[in-house]
């Protein structure tokens, strides 16, 4: 299979598309602005299946790149990650987001159907849940984003609903499957890829930086939340589950539907449970110091994964903090400033 995977230089992007090199793609068409991403993640993909990989740097916002990349590879699959993804960045930016978002993804959806690309896998968030009534969240619960993270993010997935129902219209047979990713950790078990962020404002990174002195101390946002130690509490998937429910979504795309799964382990870890993880991996205290709460954090975002589970097949390997901790780690010891500059 041909797969065009864009933000492929990112995080999420670049563990998935190595997932999907090592279960034997055919090719993959990695696109990504390097805006957030980083060619030494592509290099790492190129290292791994020579002749495999083809590099397009380019903004999902520029449609004649897009239209133009797409009409020449004509991938059997699309997956769709490139976008910012920092809840408190969205909070004091909110175009910046939708422009990425929604801009970002109405363009890729106008190159799809030029190219008659008939599968789509979308990377979106529990971000989309807003503050839920009840944990854990199930995909029929109502979403009311409160950041423009998720609000973004809400928008792309309508889009793509009415992009699936308008092709069925058409008489096409356009298909997507949208996951909604809780939060993820760790980096790739041979050390390659790994997660570098500038900023860098996720909990266990910056728990991690913490710990080798590259920032000064954790910040906890707030220690008044309605949980048991008063901290935010996050489901956390390990990045190569993550990677891997990807390829299950592959697998599960239907023609003419949409669907959507949670991604999540379907466990809550407070704050302060991660931060004890970390110091038990890293082997020492961690400076850490209480800080006032981030605006647009919900207290607690907790999945029931059990659809994902069920129709797509998709098994986490990882259930607990500990791999996700430990591969971190690794990670950062060795790459202290992150990828290669
Ligand atoms: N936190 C701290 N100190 C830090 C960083 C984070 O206390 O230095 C807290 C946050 O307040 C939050 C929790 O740790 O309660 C997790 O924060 P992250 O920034 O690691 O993750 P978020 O939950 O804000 O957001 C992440 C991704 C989004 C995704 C979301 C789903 O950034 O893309 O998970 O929950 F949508």
């Amino acid at each position: 299979m041909k797969y065009l995977v864009t933000g492929a230089a990112g995080y999420i992007g670049s563990h998935t598309a190595r997932e999907l090199l090592m279960r034997g793609a055919e090719r993959v068409v990695a696109v990504d602005s390097l805006e957030r991403g980083h060619r030494a993640a592509i290099g790492v993909l190129e290292r791994l299946a020579p002749g495999r990989v083809r590099f397009v740097e380019a903004d999902i916002r520029d449609r004649r790149t897009l239209r133009e990349t797409l009409l020449a590879e004509r991938p059997d699959v699309v997956l769709h990650f490139a976008s910012f993804a920092l809840v408190g960045e969205s909070m004091g930016h909110p175009a910046m987001y939708w422009s990425c978002s929604a801009g970002g993804t109405a363009s890729l959806l106008e190159a799809i159907q030029a190219a008659g690309t008939r599968r789509l896998v979308f990377s979106s968030t529990c971000a989309t849940y807003g503050v839920p009534d009840r944990m854990p969240i199930v995909e029929t619960m109502p979403q009311r984003p409160c950041n423009p993270y998720g609000s973004a993010k809400l928008a792309c997935e309508t889009m793509i609903r009415e992009q699936v129902e308008g092709a069925r219209r058409t008489g096409g047979d356009f298909g997507a499957v949208l996951l909604r990713y809780f939060n993820v950790a760790g980096c790739s078990a041979d050390g390659l890829l790994g997660e570098d962020h500038d900023p860098e404002t996720h909990l266990v990174p910056s728990a991690l930086q913490a710990a080798l002195g590259t920032r000064p101390a954790l910040e906890i946002f707030g220690t008044d939340y309605p949980t048991p130690d008063g901290t935010c509490i996050r489901d956390y998937v390990h990045v190569e589950d993550l990677a891997a429910a990807h390829v299950d979504a592959v697998a599960g795309l239907r023609p003419a539907e949409c669907r959507s799964f949670n991604v999540g382990i379907g466990r809550g870890f407070s704050v302060r449970e991660v931060l004890a993880e970390c110091e038990r991996v890293v082997g020492r205290p961690i400076p850490a110091k209480i800080a006032p709460r981030r605006e647009g954090d919900p207290p607690e975002l907790r999945s029931d994964p059990s659809l994902v589970m069920r129709e797509l097949g998709w098994k986490p390997r990882h259930v607990t903090l500990a791999p996700m901790v430990e591969s971190a780690w690794r990670w950062m010891q060795a790459n202290p400033a992150g990828y290669p500059r």
